[in-house]
């Protein structure tokens, strides 16, 4: 089937009712299930009937789906069973054009590189960068035009996530809009506005391979500093990289702390629109800044899973998984499982153990960034509350249409004066 037609037939398979259909003719791999956030019925039904599903016949292969919370932490930690090679997204990639990254490599490889870039994360370095996020948060929100609309994921979002990144990769700050361009470019379904097909997604990064080698040969032989591609290019385990694989780390990076943090951006300023007594509660106790942001991460989960490969024959839910298949934990799902959580569905700023979620992941591969989001997250609530009465989302949320990026393209809002 062409690409387009396959597409539309999922397109179409979306208006289904999930309770209509045999169980074994579910596929939850829908990507407009999730641009038109109708997944949770879906999820539902696996989770309470089974929730460790095979789909034999999808778009991206036979898999299993595992949707409830206590079992996706076994699998996220059984790393000698579920492996995260060749890839960590139900797509495979293209054997043409493999891209390596630690994200999707198992030990010791993984544990060799991730130690070669994690302190850009560490504690010493959030500790530097607070005061110029809150810097360039306030620079982002003073320009805000008030009682006009205008996008939301535009104007936040992408500008205050964007600028992060270029600060992390000491990338020339005036062409920060390439990194913007080349995260969407690594993550889109080709067809779906972005890229048109696959042949130009790999032209668009092979330009990205180009301008960081750029800034690889400049920092080489300076001495080591403390920016992403100063730590490739000297660390032990990064600096004989072939250049696919350097390709494949930035896209790692890129991709990891940017559309994440973007999709937080946008649902915590929808989230709290459709909940006007949590934002009230927020306003009266600016002190849940933090617990709000983390219930933000849950309720959104803005990566809607993690794919592992099964290295031996095993069993997991009463079910007989062999070595080979492909295994797919929905955090999305196990977000929202009632067994884990009273009243999921529900958006609650200060819900008892609200960073129990699974948006981070766990295990070797838990999110590297996670401190990083978190606080530019508190700042960005900070400073709001200080200058705005309300964000007034003005218009239904357009969203991505993706099954593993579970975010927001645009977000019409009004600000309202304080
Ligand atoms: C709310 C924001 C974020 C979310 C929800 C998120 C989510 C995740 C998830 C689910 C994983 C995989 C966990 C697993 O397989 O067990 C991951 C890994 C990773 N994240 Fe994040 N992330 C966020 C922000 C960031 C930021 C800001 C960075 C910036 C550096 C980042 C960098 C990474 C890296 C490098 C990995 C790979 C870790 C490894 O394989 O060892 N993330 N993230």
């Amino acid at each position: 089937m062409a690409a387009i037609d396959i597409l539309a037939d999922a397109a179409e398979k979306a208006n289904q009712d999930p309770y209509s259909l045999p169980l074994d003719k579910i596929n939850v791999a829908n990507p407009f299930l999730f641009a038109r956030d109708i997944h949770g019925p879906w999820f539902k039904r696996l989770r309470d009937e089974a929730p460790v599903h095979y789909c034999a016949e999808s778009f991206f292969g036979p898999y299993w789906s595992i949707t409830r919370y206590e079992e996706i932490i076994k699998v996220d930690t059984s790393h000698d069973i579920f492996s995260s090679e060749p890839a960590i997204t139900i797509g495979d990639t293209q054997e043409s054009f493999h891209l390596p990254m630690f994200i999707a490599m198992d030990r010791p490889k993984h544990d060799e590189q991730r130690k070669v870039v994690s302190p850009v994360t560490g504690a010493e370095n959030l500790r530097h960068f607070e005061p110029i996020i809150r810097e360039r948060t306030i620079d982002v929100l003073e320009q805000l035009p008030l009682g006009e609309t205008f996008d939301w994921v535009e104007s936040v979002s992408i500008e205050l996530t964007t600028r992060m990144l270029a600060t992390l990769f000491d990338f020339p700050f005036e062409e920060r809009r390439k990194l913007t361009r080349w995260s969407d470019v690594a993550t889109a379904i080709p067809g779906m506005h972005i890229i048109d097909t696959e042949e130009q997604r790999q032209q668009e990064l092979l330009g990205c391979l180009e301008y960081f080698t750029g800034l690889w040969n400049e920092r080489v032989n300076r001495a080591p500093g403390n920016d992403l591609v100063s730590m490739l290019a000297h660390g032990e385990a990064t600096r004989n990289m072939p250049p696919l694989e350097y390709l494949g780390n930035l896209v790692l990076l890129i991709v990891g702390g940017n559309d994440t943090t973007r999709s937080t951006m946008t649902a915590s300023a929808l989230a709290l629109h459709q909940h006007p007594e949590q934002f009230e509660k927020l306003v009266a106790n600016p002190q849940l800044i933090d617990s709000m942001v983390a219930e933000t991460i849950r309720w959104q989960t803005p990566l809607a899973h993690m794919r592992r490969m099964c290295k031996v024959d095993t069993q997991l839910g009463g079910q007989h998984i062999k070595a080979g298949d492909k295994v797919v934990m929905w955090y999305v799902s196990g977000n929202r499982d009632e067994r884990f959580m009273q009243n999921p569905d529900a958006f609650i700023i200060d819900r008892p153990d609200v960073r129990r979620h699974l948006s981070f992941g766990f295990g070797i591969h838990r999110c590297m960034g996670n401190r990083l989001a978190e606080l530019q997250l508190r700042i960005l609530w900070e400073e709001i509350l200080q200058r705005f009465a309300r964000i007034e989302v003005m218009g239904e949320p357009q969203r991505t249409v993706s099954t593993f990026v579970h975010g927001f393209t645009a977000l019409p809002v009004q600000l309202h004066q304080l």
